[in-house]
């Protein structure tokens, strides 16, 4: 992650803090606030209370994720299935690079990102784990609250790989060893967020990203191998039978997940490259939903191929996690219709809409879509109510129960009724030469 963020340095492409910052509320205000104007990375050089600079919305732009996975047409989830075809690259052990020193927990910058949050939370720690008895190591986003040097609290979502290694090695009265890399290479931290197979590796994905294995090294107190090229390693292991309060937290459908009974990360080492830079992931914020983007849209991208439909040209998630986009060239009457099926049916959480449209309408903007919805034909006969059907895992009173398809595309077979009116030249306008400067 370094070496891409020193790249977009050199390319005038980061916005950089040199004044010191507090962790508590400014430096996600002044990284919210940027993100409103701009999707460039951040990089805060003096945190209050710690020696590491903070980098944030690194993966904040469709268009950065596309190029980072090698795509030139703008399709994020067309390359991501192209890429994942590639020869496997298996990674590799080497020795720890020697400029790995052993710090506290604490002294890594300590960010509360919401006015209500419970306390500092790590919020881009990847968990490396492996299935006890097994032997391919599973990545995944999860949050932690910061406790103490020696103590982390983790939300486990009731789904994940981690949550389902954790209850095996539970009811065997074992704990998980888990390590959180904070700052790896960027094609590992896009295989985290993507839905792989409980058996697929992700480690070879992020090799087939980079075009080249994974150099490892082991871990200091757990038997796990970590990339090299991670800024910062938290060793610790995820106890069993214990749970204790973790929240409130600000999260990312724009309101608080209250304080609950969560898991307990307990920690024995914390390693740290000399020079390491600390990687903070504001919830809710473009990068957030980016990389769940990454999840939803691929994960109905496949189910889309798998289903052999035809004309699927992209999809992604607009405005937000909970509602998914589909973008087709209609190939017959009621294409649109069993494209909504598939997509509806492809993530058990998460999209609580899906829209399909037509290949002229840009699906990175929502304005555009629900023009589309409202111009090209009936809102009553287009529209598609799927009752009690749960959406959300963490859901008690069923607020994120039912589905909603919706068809936006245009009547079949009229697409020339439907060409939308253009200026001729106004693409190439540069104001500048009309107005002055
Ligand atoms: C930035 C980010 C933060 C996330 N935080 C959490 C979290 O705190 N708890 C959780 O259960 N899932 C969280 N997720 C979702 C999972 O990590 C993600 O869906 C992952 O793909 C699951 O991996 P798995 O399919 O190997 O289980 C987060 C995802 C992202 C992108």
């Amino acid at each position: 992650m370094r070496a891409y963020l020193d790249r977009l340095r050199r390319a005038g492409g980061v916005r950089e803090i040199t004044r010191e910052v507090s962790g508590r509320h400014e430096l996600a205000a002044v990284t919210q606030a940027s993100q409103q104007e701009s999707d460039a990375p951040l990089l805060f050089h003096k945190v209050a209370g710690s020696r590491f600079p903070v980098m944030t919305n690194v993966f904040g732009s469709r268009r950065r994720l596309v190029e980072m996975i090698g795509g030139n047409d703008g399709s994020f989830c067309r390359r991501w299935v192209e890429m994942t075809r590639k020869p496997a690259q298996l990674p590799r052990l080497v020795g720890a690079p020697n400029d790995l020193e052993q710090i506290r927990l604490t002294e890594l910058p300590q960010i509360t990102y919401f006015e209500h949050d419970g306390g500092p939370y790590l919020t881009a720690g990847v968990f490396l784990a492996r299935e006890p008895g097994g032997d391919i190591p599973n990545l995944s986003f999860h949050r932690c609250q910061i406790m103490s040097d020696r103590e982390l609290r983790v939300r486990l979502g009731r789904s994940h790989h981690l949550t389902q290694y954790q209850a095996k090695a539970e009811a065997r009265g074992e704990a998980l060893e888990a390590a959180i890399l904070l700052g790896p290479p960027i094609g590992l931290v896009l295989a985290a967020a993507a839905p792989l197979a409980y058996d697929e590796s992700e480690l070879e994905i992020a090799g087939k990203i980079a075009g080249a294995p994974l150099e490892l090294r082991r871990c200091r107190t757990l038997d796990l191998d970590v990339p090299v090229d991670t800024e910062i390693v938290i060793e610790g292991r995820i106890l069993p039978g214990v749970r204790r309060p973790e929240g409130p937290f600000g999260e990312f459908m724009g309101y608080y997940v209250p304080v609950g009974d969560n898991h307990v990360f307990e920690v024995s080492a914390v390693s740290a490259r000399r020079d390491a830079i600390f990687h903070s992931i504001t919830c809710g914020s473009p990068e957030d939903l980016r990389l769940l983007e990454v999840a939803v849209a691929t994960r109905t991208y496949q189910a889309l191929m798998a289903a052999s439909l035809e004309g699927i040209i992209d999809v992604a998630c607009v405005p937000f996690t909970m509602s998914t986009v589909v973008k087709i060239d209609q190939q017959y009457e009621g294409h649109a219709r069993q494209v909504l099926l598939t997509a509806l049916g492809a993530n058990h959480d998460w999209n609580k809409t899906v829209i399909v449209v037509d290949d002229d309408v840009d699906i990175n903007d929502f304005d555009d879509v629900w023009w589309a919805y409202l111009t090209r034909g009936r809102a009553d006969t287009r529209a598609m109510v799927l009752s009690d059907v749960p959406g959300f895992y963490r859901d008690p009173q069923r607020d994120h129960w039912g589905r909603l398809g919706i068809d936006a595309t245009a009547p079949f077979g009229r697409k020339q009724e439907f060409i939308r009116k253009r200026i001729p030249g106004a693409d190439a306008i540069d104001l500048r030469t009309y107005f002055g400067d």
